[in-house]
């Protein structure tokens, strides 16, 4: 190795322990993906570089961050396991050097013709915290000449450190995500101990001990259905639980959902209608957890509608897609709102005081559907009422 050669592999290492540091102390994981993948691009002294996490629930890639690319077009882009460069670091757990992607069996072209880059040489390196593979981190297109060993060895220390931020990352969301739940329970708990105080004393007519009794009712139910949800949200958010797929007919699980629902809604006095025009082809999906995602709408549908409103559920397809719509008479959704809807804990400053909730609902349906390469979209008109459609992708097997 030259002097010159020597001294800028030097600095290289140099620039890596500092940026180690650097993603050490970064728990925010999307800010975490963007800064590894400048780095990678950096001390590989490469035109790109992209990260690929490993989803086990699924067993597929997903792109995560790229430098230099389009992000939103390229964030959740689904990458095969078999049949991508990617796919076989991860299988393999080893580095890859090549030279010419465009004539590498692996390569997987469609991420090219998404992003309108075209993969010349490649270095790939596995990402692997605790003995597991978590996913893959690609430089693309050496800037001079060819990947070398050295670029593969930097390279892979910077893909340690990296696995292991990663994973504190996800960590530290986690732990983000009991602290707010703990949070939550905190109101129901001071309710229920103020009715506990009022029970303990002497001078408490009849009348008011019916009342503490249906606050103590009320709130454990809150309590009972809060729980429920994070449980749900918390299972949903590790991947833990693999979705049991079945084919089934989504006419017979909306006719179910509607039954469900039917004395719910009557209570209210507000209408709930079916409404399939043609015959719904079959799908292949977890059926507990489209109900789930089904009854959450209906269900916000009821307690967000107007005295004596209506609510239509109905079911049609479009093109490659089952779509699913829940439609409301209730008081509309504002703008600003609209926006943060799918978050966690998001309630509406406007209906957060005359129902009670948790602010878990759509963000539960959110993670099913998209779990199931679906999406979900929302229109309303204020005053008039809103439209939650649930789009699900129809597969032949
Ligand atoms: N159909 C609807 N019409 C008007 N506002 C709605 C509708 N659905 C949801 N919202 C608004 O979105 C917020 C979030 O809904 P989400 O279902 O996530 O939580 P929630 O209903 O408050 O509580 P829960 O976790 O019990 O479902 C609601 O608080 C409400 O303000
Ligand atoms: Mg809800």
């Amino acid at each position: 190795m030259t002097d010159k050669a020597q001294a800028s592999l030097l600095e290289r290492y140099r620039r890596l322990a500092e940026i180690s540091r650097n993603l050490a102390s970064t728990v925010d994981l999307n800010i975490l993906l963007d800064r590894i993948t400048e780095a990678a691009a950096h001390v590989s002294g490469s035109e790109a570089a992209s990260i690929l996490l490993y989803d086990e629930n699924q067993g597929q890639l997903y792109f995560e961050s790229a430098t230099n690319l389009d992000e939103p077009l390229m964030r959740g882009l689904i990458v095969p396991v078999e049949g991508s460069i990617a796919g076989w670091i991860v299988t393999n757990g080893k580095p890859v050097i090549i030279d010419d992607t465009q004539s590498d069996p692996r390569h997987f072209s469609q991420v090219g013709e998404a992003t309108n880059v075209t993969t010349n040489s490649l270095l790939g390196v596995p990402l692997i915290a605790k003995d597991k593979v978590i996913g893959a981190l690609e430089a693309i297109n050496k800037i001079n000449g060819a990947f070398t060993q050295d670029d593969q060895e930097i390279l892979m220390d910077l893909g340690a450190q990296a696995a292991v931020a990663i994973e504190n990352a996800r960590l530290f969301q986690q732990s983000d995500l009991i602290a707010e739940m703990v949070h939550e329970l905190r109101t129901p708990l001071a309710s229920l101990r103020t009715a506990s105080h009022l029970l303990l004393r002497k001078d408490v007519s009849q009348d008011q001990l019916a009342k503490v009794v249906n606050i103590i009712d009320n709130e454990t139910t809150r309590l009972i259905n809060m729980t429920t949800s994070f449980l749900d949200l918390a299972r949903l958010e590790s991947g833990r639980i693999p979705f049991n797929s079945e084919l089934f007919d989504p006419t017979g699980l909306l006719q179910e959902c509607i039954g469900m629902m039917k004395n719910k809604a009557a209570e209210k006095n507000l209408r709930l209608n079916l409404y399939i025009p043609n015959e719904l082809p079959k799908i292949k999906a977890d059926q507990d957890k489209i109900k789930q995602v089904v009854l959450n709408l209906i269900s916000n549908a009821v307690n967000y509608n107007k005295p004596s409103g209506t609510i239509t559920v109905s079911g049609h397809r479009q093109q490659n897609e089952l779509v699913i719509s829940v439609n409301d008479t209730g008081p509309g959704i504002r703008q600003a709102d609209m926006v943060h809807l799918f978050d966690k804990f998001y309630r509406s400053q406007a209906t957060e005081a005359s129902v009670q909730g948790t602010g878990l609902g759509l963000a539960i349906c959110k993670k099913i559907v998209e779990a199931h390469d679906g999406y979900i979209d929302v229109q309303s008109e204020i005053g008039i009422g809103t439209t939650f459609s649930v789009h699900l992708p129809i597969k032949d097997s």
